[in-house]
């Protein structure tokens, strides 16, 4: 079965968004570093735009998170396959997400930092699927908001597919097979 892409934001209008997190991160962070941490892999194109947007003094760090379960559906089972190398004790952290959705990811993530005792812990993200969250979280810093579809492109993928793309896209016309283990 071949897949379906229909374009859902365009690099422009994901442009517009990261520049304007960008300046309210800048807004928010007056005269401190700010500890930058990348959620890979999916967060990889939209952390490289983000760092370049944001002008305040900062270092960055990248963590692996992976969730089992079906190809676009969270289980709720959460690993943390790469860990970070930099502490977090006494700093202002932000976690730079591409999407939350049932937000099991991101509260996994969240509470093992926070457990490190930051000075600060935010989080930001490009994409905010509130209609699929199984668990309260919410994050700081929004760049876009959907309802529905799974979406794929600028570093989100299906089954590893389609992360290169510049544009963001909705996927359709993919059943949603379990998985026993994680790619
Ligand atoms: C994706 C995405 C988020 C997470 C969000 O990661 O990058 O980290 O799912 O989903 P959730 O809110 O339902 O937990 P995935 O586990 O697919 O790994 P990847 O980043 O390597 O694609």
């Amino acid at each position: 079965m071949f897949d379906f892409l229909r374009i859902l934001y365009t690099r422009d209008q994901i442009a517009d968004q990261v520049h304007r997190l960008g300046k309210e991160i800048d807004r928010d962070y007056a005269g401190r570093e700010i500890l930058l941490v990348c959620v890979l892999k999916g967060s990889f194109l939209f952390f490289a735009d983000l760092v370049r947007s944001i002008s305040r003094p900062m270092v960055m760090d990248f963590v692996r998170m992976a969730s089992y379960g079906c190809d676009t559906i969270s289980s709720g089972v959460v690993e943390m396959r790469k860990d970070l190398e930099f502490s977090v004790t006494d700093r202002d952290v932000i976690i730079v997400e591409d999407i939350v959705d049932t937000g099991y990811t991101l509260q996994t993530l969240y509470h093992r930092l926070l457990d490190r005792k930051p000075r600060s812990l935010k989080v930001c993200t490009l994409l905010d699927k509130r209609s699929d969250r199984r668990v309260q979280i919410e994050a700081d810093y929004v760049g876009l908001s959907l309802d529905e579809g799974f979406v794929v492109g600028y570093g989100l993928d299906h089954q590893e597919k389609y992360r290169e793309l510049p544009d963001l896209y909705v996927l359709e016309g993919s059943p949603c097979v379990d998985k026993e283990r994680p790619i």
